[in-house]
Formats: structure tokens, C-alpha cells, sequence
């Protein structure tokens, strides 16, 4: 008799962004949520200091947000947005980002998520510059450090070299280059020794979130805006992290007073209640599709762009940050988090603490510390850390976090380096 065991359940799952062995040996499973809070399978609370992976800017938990996809899904779950298909929620939604938006007339195309926003974005750039009659601007340029997703554009403009590495060519996608991430100097010989003929369009977060938490030097992205402008190309703000309040405001272009010629987005939209992204296009790339009987096609567009149930989730999550002033609500937290993290600028294992540029941290860790040894111990005290580029903490909690919950992911961290540090001595 042959017997056959099961497979341990999700033996199947192959994760994303995952070393395997490590991935299977200690998986973690998130069962519940409220507010800044996760459940695990095994019955611990865990503070959530990452908002999952940035995006649970409104909590977790939330009836209403629930409510809204159970509406939809009952009266029509989705139909698609090709030609002249649509649905209610889409049109609704795009009116609203339109308006809310830090482009004024600006048209959106709806997408599934980031990754394929920034596809999106990057090929109306060149297809900008074909149809303008200037077919030799096709080189996306991207900051060092900065990560856009990973479809075949993301990967190719990736500044984090190892989600570039592998697939034969330097870039996937050809014609992408790197800019420096901070010095404007920099990129401004970049751009002459390329020549601006050959550039479509620079793409930048305006603050690198997954790079390690960066803030824009002083003067950078006014500096990459006047650059764009002088040499005709298009800048495309990744705001899939910082939009919808993360940094204080609607978008961190409002913040630093730019304005891009296209605005990838994601994440904050549905607080991740459901997968849903977009992409803002100005008048100057978008009226010529929209006129005139021999308006070129942009030929583009997914199953899932528009869907009505994540159009509704969305429309609903932007109710309840408006609702709750949780933009204003980000600010302040922005400030609280600034504070309770300055100490740790003072530890042994600490190169740098990065804070200021947002509702979001990043406490980079000195070579040869193992970052992840720190981020389990956070979580297994509590508090849920997970580690970026450059050995880097990320924190970014949900906007409903409180003072006392920030404290706590600070005092946890400092505790974690503290152990680290004493069993480091006396080994
Ligand atoms: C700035 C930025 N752009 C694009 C993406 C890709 O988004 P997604 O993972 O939804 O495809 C991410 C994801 O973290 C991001 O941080």
C-alpha cells in the first residue's frame, strides 16, 4: 500500500521577492486586522510598522471599505473600460484623482497597481515623442536607489542594481539610464553628456521609499523640473508610495511644489483593500488623444483597468480620508514619528536616521549588522519591522496609528539593537 502524506498547506506558494528555504522555514501568516493591529495563524498581535507593504494607510479592518466592494460586486462586479466601454465607479473615480491631483486638467488612465502605472507612464513618454515627431527621445532616466515596481519597465529603470541583474542585458527594456539620487549638478551633465535629444523622460519618486527612506536633497526636484522643462522631458512623479497623504499632503508633488507631466500611483488609492492604480496625464501629453477626428490611439490598457468593484473600494477609502482628516492626521504623525526616532541616531549599530520627509522612517543599520536579525526580534516583541535597501528599518505605519503605538515602535527597535549589541559583545 503506497502512502501518500499531504503536502504541508501552501506548500505550493512561491513567493514573491522571497529567498525560499528562508521564506518556508519561518512564514509568517497575517489572519487578521484592525487598525494598526495584525492577527497571526498563531494567535499573536502584531503592531504593524510598515502599513503591509506601505499601502494600509487607512488601517486594516475597515466594514465600510467592505462594504462598498459588496455593493458594487452585487449590482455589477466589474465591466471592462475598453473603447467605449465604462462603468460608473471608473468615471466617478477618474473626475475625483483628476481634481485632487497636483495637475491641473489632467486625464488618468486607471491600471491594476504600480508596476504597471510606471509601464504605463513610460510608454506614453515615448510614444509622446514619437507622435511630437521626435523619435530619437526614447531613454527613460531614474534616480540610484529608486525602485519602480517590477514589470519589464520597473526592472529596467530599477536603481536598486539587483532587480536589474540576470536577464541577460543591462536593461530589459532598452534605452534606461541612472541619475543621481540627490545631486542635481549631477544630473544636469548626465543629461548633457545623454543629450536631452535622446531623453523621453526622467522618472523619480520624490521620496525613495524601498531605496531606504530618502528625502529629496534641497532644491533636487525643482532642480529635475526646470531641467525637464528646458530640454523638453517629461517628468513622471512616482507617487505609488506618496500619494494620498503619506507625505502631509495629497501628493508629495504639492508638497515640494512641482509639477510633473505624469503621476504614476497605487497603493494609498484603496489603502490596499483592493489591487487598483493610475496614472495622472497632463494636457500637454493627453489633449491630442482626445481631439479631433484623427486623434492618434494610445494602444494600451489591461482586463482590470477601471475595475468597478476596486473603483468603488477606492472612492469609498478616499471618503474616509477625507472623512477623518487623515492627510492633516499624516502631518502631524510625520512629526511625532521625527521625534521618537532622533534617539536611536545615537546607537552603536546605527549609521543614520532618516525621518522628515513624510510619515515614513527609514534607520539605516552599519555594515555587517544583520538587519534581519533586528526586524525578527522586533516582531517577535510585537511589532511588525521588515528590512529595506541598504540595511535599512522601514517604518511607515497606517495614519491611524497613535502617539503612544510610534513610541512603542521606537522603544522596540532600540531594545532589539540593544540585544544585538550584548549578545554581539559576548560572542
Ligand atoms: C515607488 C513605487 N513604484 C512602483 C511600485 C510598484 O507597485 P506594485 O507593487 O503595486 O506593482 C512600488 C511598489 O512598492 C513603489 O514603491
Amino acid at each position: 500500500m503506497t502512502i501518500v502524506t499531504a503536502a504541508k498547506p501552501g506548500a505550493a506558494l512561491w513567493n514573491p521577492q522571497a529567498h525560499m528555504p528562508t521564506a518556508r522555514a519561518k512564514r509568517l501568516v497575517i489572519t487578521g486586522g484592525q487598525g494598526a493591529w495584525l492577527e497571526t495563524s498563531t494567535g499573536d498581535r502584531l503592531l504593524d510598522a510598515t502599513a503591509s507593504l506601505w499601502h494600509a494607510n487607512i488601517g486594516h479592518g475597515r466594514e465600510r471599505l467592505a462594504r462598498a466592494a459588496y455593493d458594487q460586486m452585487v449590482k455589477l462586479e466589474t465591466y471592462h473600460t475598453f473603447g467605449r466601454f465604462s462603468n460608473e465607479p471608473a468615471l466617478e473615480l477618474a473626475d475625483r484623482l483628476a481634481e485632487m491631483g497636483p495637475i491641473p486638467g489632467a486625464k488618468v488612465m486607471l491600471t491594476s497597481g504600480g508596476s504597471d502605472s510606471v509601464d504605463l507612464a513610460c510608454k506614453l513618454a515615448r510614444r509622446h515623442w514619437q507622435l511630437e515627431g521626435r523619435a530619437d527621445k526614447k531613454i527613460i532616466l531614474s534616480r540610484d536607489g529608486g525602485y519602480h515596481g517590477l514589470h519589464a519597465f520597473g526592472t529596467s529603470v530599477a536603481g536598486l542594481q539587483y532587480n536589474r541583474d540576470g536577464y541577460g542585458t543591462p536593461s530589459l527594456i532598452p534605452e534606461t539610464a541612472r541619475i543621481s539620487t540627490n545631486d542635481i549638478d549631477a544630473v544636469r551633465r548626465s543629461v548633457t553628456e545623454l543629450g536631452p535629444d535622446n531623453i523621453a523622460a526622467i522618472i523619480a519618486e520624490p521620496v525613495i521609499g524601498t531605496g531606504g527612506v530618502i528625502g529629496p536633497a534641497e532644491g533636487y526636484l525643482e532642480g529635475l523640473e526646470e531641467l525637464c522643462r528646458r530640454h523638453d522631458i517629461l517628468l513622471i512623479a512616482d507617487e505609488v508610495i506618496t500619494g494620498f497623504g503619506r507625505t502631509g499632503r495629497q501628493f508629495a508633488s504639492q508638497r515640494w511644489g512641482i509639477r510633473p507631466d505624469l503621476v504614476t500611483m497605487a497603493k494609498g488609492v484603496t489603502s490596499g483593500y483592493a489591487p487598483l492604480g493610475g496614472v495622472l496625464v497632463a494636457p500637454q501629453v493627453a489633449d491630442r488623444f482626445f481631439e479631433g477626428a484623427d486623434a492618434p490611439m494610445f494602444r494600451h490598457g489591461l482586463t482590470y483597468s477601471g475595475h468597478a468593484t476596486a473603483c468603488a473600494v477606492a472612492l469609498a477609502n478616499l471618503d474616509v480620508i477625507e472623512e477623518e482628516q487623515l492627510v492633516e492626521r499624516a502631518a502631524w504623525l510625520e512629526n511625532v514619528l521625527e521625534k521618537v526616532v532622533a534617539p536611536l541616531t545615537d546607537h552603536e549599530l546605527v549609521e543614520e536616521v532618516r525621518a522628515g520627509a513624510g510619515f515614513m522612517a527609514g534607520i539605516h543599520l552599519h555594515d555587517g549588522v544583520v538587519g534581519d536579525s533586528i526586524a525578527e526580534a522586533c516582531t517577535d516583541a510585537g511589532v511588525l519591522i521588515r528590512v529595506i535597501h541598504d540595511n535599512t528599518l522601514q517604518i511607515c505605519p497606517p495614519f491611524v496609528t497613535t502617539e503612544d503605538e510610534l513610541d512603542l515602535i521606537a522603544t522596540t527597535i532600540a531594545q532589539a539593537l540593544d540585544a544585538y549589541l550584548t549578545r554581539r559583545t559576548t560572542s
